[in-house]
């Protein structure tokens, strides 16, 4: 049997996670170590069985709330090849935000009519792309979208499914640079300046389209599941409100994405289930007490299902004590293959893979490589006493918006990325090479 982590990891850890005879940090039955030693640092680390795990919980959940129910997984978190392919595997849905997610999911063999195409400025080409492959609904956010999609649809002689991001005015607690709900957002149409009213009128007296309901996202990293009822009742009354005061019948209200995860042992998430029974359980309240038909809900998670599912391995390059001030250990990595510490002031833990029992008993700060003060990704981070150069430390919970927000700054290489299960690693995105980061450059 294996020994237990220290207090607070085994709850951010992927679900396999566990410790093997010789003390290192195994996942899918893989000894991370070895992951290291062989596919190179900084390395991505998903555990395939916890992917699937958050998909089926997800999708079970809201199947037990209302038969009608969709889940999208918000493809912007860990948009792959290998994680489409898994989600179409999982039987949900899948939202992309660009032409490149839409033709990352089409590669992948995602069927077209599973996905929903999002992005508050979509270009012409991505239109036409997104008409072409005959995606299943396009969420419009402005007056400008609505008339250029129309057009095109003209052009190609097809009549999409659309739906319109109205801005609920909800102010979610969360970091503002992840919190959309509100009205002073670049997202969306406005309920309370009632622009999103005109923005209903004008879409339904639109022919080339077919307006088929509405999406709202109140923003990321939420723990309060009553900020999702008050959203849910927000959209609601302003369906009823189209109904009534303009005719339209809209059947479905998507909800976005945003529930919060476990980055640290402070956090403290609700379960994907309880999430589920409050919205679908508010949607078919309110819409009862306001006498309309319950709307088919969908909701559009991403870090939820992919965050908690991976580790991002580094190796200890160099160890600098300040003396009375701190303990700087550098890493092989750093801001460019996880921006969130410095771009949102994300917080992480950290455990040492190769004595992964260790008590976490040393403070230190964890910093990257690149050449700038600020490329700090744990600023507080415990490990064990034994530290050394040569360690491999990993950080939990960087599967959503890591690997997808990773880039060359000081033209470093992105990392490449494993899925582990059943003692097997598997690369699904191979490491960058010089090459690679040279190959767009005129020589
Ligand atoms: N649906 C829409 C329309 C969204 O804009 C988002 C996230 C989601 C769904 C998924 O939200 P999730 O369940 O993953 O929280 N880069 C930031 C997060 C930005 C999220 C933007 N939209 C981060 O690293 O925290």
């Amino acid at each position: 049997m294996s020994a237990r982590f220290p207090e607070g990891l085994a709850e951010i850890l992927p679900m396999t996670a566990a410790i093997s005879a010789d003390g290192h940090l195994t996942i899918g039955g893989c000894d991370t170590v070895e992951l290291a030693r062989e596919f190179g640092t900084p390395l991505y680390v998903y555990d395939e069985a916890h992917l699937r795990d958050r998909c089926g919980q997800y999708r079970d959940s809201f199947a037990a709330e209302a038969e009608s129910a969709r889940v999208i997984f918000a493809g912007k978190s860990f948009c792959t090849l290998a994680m489409c392919r898994l989600v179409a595997e999982e039987g949900l849905y899948l939202d992309v935000a660009s032409g490149g997610e839409l033709a990352t999911a089409l590669a992948a063999g995602f069927p077209a009519e599973r996905i929903y195409f999002h992005g508050n400025n979509k270009s012409e080409s991505e239109i036409c792309e997104a008409l072409v492959a005959d995606v299943g609904r396009i969420v419009i956010d402005s007056f400008e979208e609505l008339a250029r999609v129309a057009h095109l649809a003209r052009e190609h002689g097809v009549r999409p499914r659309v739906l319109l991001r109205i801005t609920p005015g909800i102010e979610a607690h969360t970091h503002e640079f992840i919190r959309t709900g509100q009205l002073d957002s670049k997202f969306g149409f406005g309920v309370e300046d009632g622009v999103a009213a005109r923005a209903i009128k004008t879409a339904a007296e639109e022919p080339a389209v077919e307006l088929v309901g509405v999406h709202a996202h109140i923003g990321s990293q939420i723990f309060l599941l009553h900020s999702y009822a008050k959203a849910v009742d927000v959209m609601i009354d302003f369906l009823a409100e189209t109904k009534a005061n303009l005719g339209v019948d809209l059947a479905e209200l998507n909800l976005g994405g945003g529930l919060g995860i476990a980055y640290t042992a402070d956090d403290t998430p609700e379960t994907i289930a309880g999430y589920a029974s409050t919205i679908v359980g508010e949607a078919r309240r309110h819409a009862a007490e306001r006498g309309i038909a319950e709307p088919m809900v969908a909701v559009e998670p991403g870090r939820s299902i992919t965050g908690n599912a991976a580790v991002t391995l580094y190796e200890v390059g160099t160890i600098k004590e300040v003396p009375g001030i701190r303990t700087y250990v550098a890493v092989d990595g750093g801001m460019s293959d996880n921006l969130r510490p410095m771009l949102y002031g994300a917080q992480y833990e950290a455990l040492t893979a190769n004595r992964a029992h260790e008590e976490r008993t040393r403070e230190v700060t964890i910093a990257g490589k690149h050449c700038e003060s600020g490329d700090v990704l744990i600023k507080d981070a415990r490990l064990g006493a034994g530290l050394a150069v040569g360690d491999i430390i990993a950080t939990p919970a960087t599967g959503a918006y890591g690997w997808v927000m990773s880039n060359n700054y000081n033209a470093v290489p992105r990392p490449a990325v494993v899925f582990v299960a059943d003692g097997r690693a598997r690369v699904v995105v191979h490491r960058e090479s010089y090459d690679d980061l040279l190959r767009n450059q005129e020589p």
